[in-house]
């Protein structure tokens, strides 16, 4: 394929899904609208701090919940996941940032992104919690896929690593994680 119809078909791609438009979900890719970021309502700002209960969390899989407008991946790792992370974290990482709130300006370095459990305990990389919208035009990226095992955009085919690193892609950053914190053993609060 040449670099013209390359281009046209990436194009093409991202029509169809804006033009799906606000609430449409096309195989588990739904464009976050806009309006939703820049206009916070008063009711969603009154919200700007939740309590997740993630009692119910399993290793391996992971709760989205919605705060700010914006789906928030709470994923609990599995021992795979973290070792496939660290192993990577001195790979060639697009985005060297570590792209947390909560550890801001440190290295991309999967230690750097996750969540510490409460009470000072070592953290030993179980709980990642990011927003879960790509960098790259604002889709939802899926869990459990594409090339690294972590998440896949569908959207124009943006794959994130199991830290929720960019790894291939148009996506220019890794997945944000947002000011969080363990407030007891199983809860963690978001903002
Ligand atoms: S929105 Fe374009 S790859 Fe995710």
């Amino acid at each position: 394929m040449s670099h013209a119809e390359d281009h046209e078909g990436t194009r093409r791609d991202f029509l169809y899904y804006a033009t799906a438009g606000a609430g449409a979900v096309t195989a588990g890719a739904a464009v976050w609208p806009l309006v939703n970021q820049m206009n916070p309502s008063a009711d969603v700002q009154a919200l700007s701090s939740i309590r997740v209960d993630v009692s119910g969390v399993e290793p391996g899989s992971q709760l989205t919940v919605k705060w700010l407008g914006k789906p928030v991946f709470i994923r609990r790792r599995t021992q795979e996941e973290i070792a496939a992370a660290r192993a990577d974290d001195n790979a060639a990482l697009p985005d060297p940032d570590a792209r947390n709130a909560n550890n801001p300006g440190a290295d991309g370095g999967d230690g750097n992104r996750t969540l510490p459990p409460f009470g000072g305990a070592e953290d030993t990389g179980e709980w990642l919690v990011m927003i879960g919208v790509c960098t790259h035009l604002g889709c939802v990226p899926l869990g459990d896929a594409g090339d690294f095992g972590g998440w896949f955009c569908p959207c124009h085919g943006s794959h994130y690593d199991t830290s929720g690193r960019i790894r291939k892609g148009p996506a220019p950053e890794n997945l944000p994680v947002p000011v969080a914190a363990f407030v007891d053993e199983s809860t963690i609060k978001l903002g």
